[in-house]
């Protein structure tokens, strides 16, 4: 499983962090990235922190945290 926030759609709510601390971080303006990759979307969730990550994802209010089962595109980082 593939993750990364659209952060156009993020409100810095803080949820992800909250549910998701090894996967989710806040940039300098509180909003959510994919630490895991930077915010790629390009590597593959480990397994012992898909609980966490299926926490944050259905948290988020906005929809703004998207999943794919293959890697995004990296030509599409945000
Ligand atoms: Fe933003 Fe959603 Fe996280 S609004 S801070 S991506 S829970």
């Amino acid at each position: 499983m593939y993750t990364k926030v659209l952060s156009e759609q993020c409100i810095a709510c803080g949820l992800c962090q909250l549910k998701a601390p090894d996967i989710f971080e806040y940039d300098e303006d509180g909003i959510a990235y994919v630490k895991l990759d930077n915010n790629l979307g390009t590597k593959d969730i480990p397994l012992p922190l898909l609980a966490q990550f299926k926490d944050a994802y259905t948290a988020c209010p906005t929809g703004a945290i998207v999943r794919s089962e293959v890697p995004f595109p990296k030509d599409n980082k945000k």
